[in-house]
């Protein structure tokens, strides 16, 4: 969040120092109070006790108008914060819809047919409406960076308005405590050039090319025989399963696993063999292949560009 690189993180930044300088002060004022305090009780008795008015004058401001003032500037400028960050995106925002799962994060483009997971990719310099919620049980969205944070509930969808104003990456994970793997529900943000991000969507908004070569068409019957099919989607063939991450681009991503694994051959390998072993509790179970139809799975998915 000391990273800021949009205009409403900006906002929220600011009002955060704002609260740390003013609660250092208060802190620091209290302390120097309570050592005079400490000194004076510990057999200074040849002072003068104070007068009854004074004593009254003291705590009446130490304890009342002192705090009222404090809390009175932090409520002006939080109002100020709140009423600078905009509740709905202006005509022309890209809509975003982000499901919250046990433990990864579903992605829709909704006017452009994209589905993809673990992976937002954001034009630069173009505000974003992302509307989201929870196929289960509680999650929070929030990347520090851009804006602020927004709980994915179950029953209702949340709005969230965001805008990146600088290139860049940003790293993040779910912010409320949902399960097991809650610290690997991890999200990358990928702010773009603007025909980058043109570029990206040109190129997720198909459905998955024909496999070409033997062991990639073999791996595409693994692949649906199997019960890859029965969780996951691959557009453009019989795979229609919602439960798991639409892999129709997935070769494309960066990670798998939200976040857990870089994406190669290798950690692929090692996670559709037993995905328990990164991340204990995924619904995904352990494959049971032959070592041909391991590598037939291996060179489909990767051809999943
Ligand atoms: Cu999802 Cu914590």
């Amino acid at each position: 969040m000391f990273d800021a690189d949009g205009p409403i993180a900006d906002e929220i930044l600011g009002l955060w120092w704002l609260l740390l300088v003013l609660g250092t002060v208060v802190f620091v004022a209290f302390c120097v109070v309570l050592v005079i305090a400490l000194r004076r009780g510990a057999g200074d008795t040849d002072r003068p006790a104070p007068s009854a008015g004074s004593l009254r004058r003291f705590v009446f401001w130490g304890g009342v108008g002192v705090p009222a003032i404090v809390l009175v500037v932090v409520m002006a400028f939080t109002v100020d914060s709140m009423r600078s960050i905009p509740g709905a995106a202006s005509a022309g925002a890209l809509r975003i819809e982000v499901v919250g799962h046990q433990w990864w994060y579903e992605i829709r483009y909704p006017d452009h047919g994209v589905v993809t997971a673990n992976e937002l990719h954001l034009p630069v310099g173009r505000q974003v409406e992302l509307h989201v919620s929870s196929s289960d049980v509680i999650h929070s969205f929030w990347v520090p960076g851009l804006a602020g944070k927004v709980d994915m509930l179950p029953d209702r969808t949340n709005v969230l308005v965001l805008e990146a104003d600088e290139l860049g990456h940003h790293r993040s994970q779910c912010a409320e405590f949902c399960g097991l793997q809650h610290a690997r529900m991890r999200l990358e943000t990928l702010v773009e050039p603007v025909d980058d991000f043109a570029a990206w969507i040109d190129a997720n908004d198909t459905p998955a090319a024909e496999p070409v070569g033997s062991g990639a068409a073999a791996g595409l019957d693994v692949f649906l025989a199997t019960g890859c099919a029965s969780c996951h989607t691959v557009r453009g063939t019989t795979a229609v399963g919602a439960d798991g991450p639409d892999l129709t681009h997935m070769a494309s991503r960066r990670t798998i696993g939200a976040v857990t694994l870089d994406l190669n051959r290798e950690n692929l390998r090692a996670w559709i063999d037993d995905p328990h072993e990164f991340k204990t509790g995924v619904d995904m179970p352990p494959a049971e292949l032959t070592d041909d139809q391991m590598d037939d799975l291996l060179a489909y998915l990767e051809s999943l560009e």
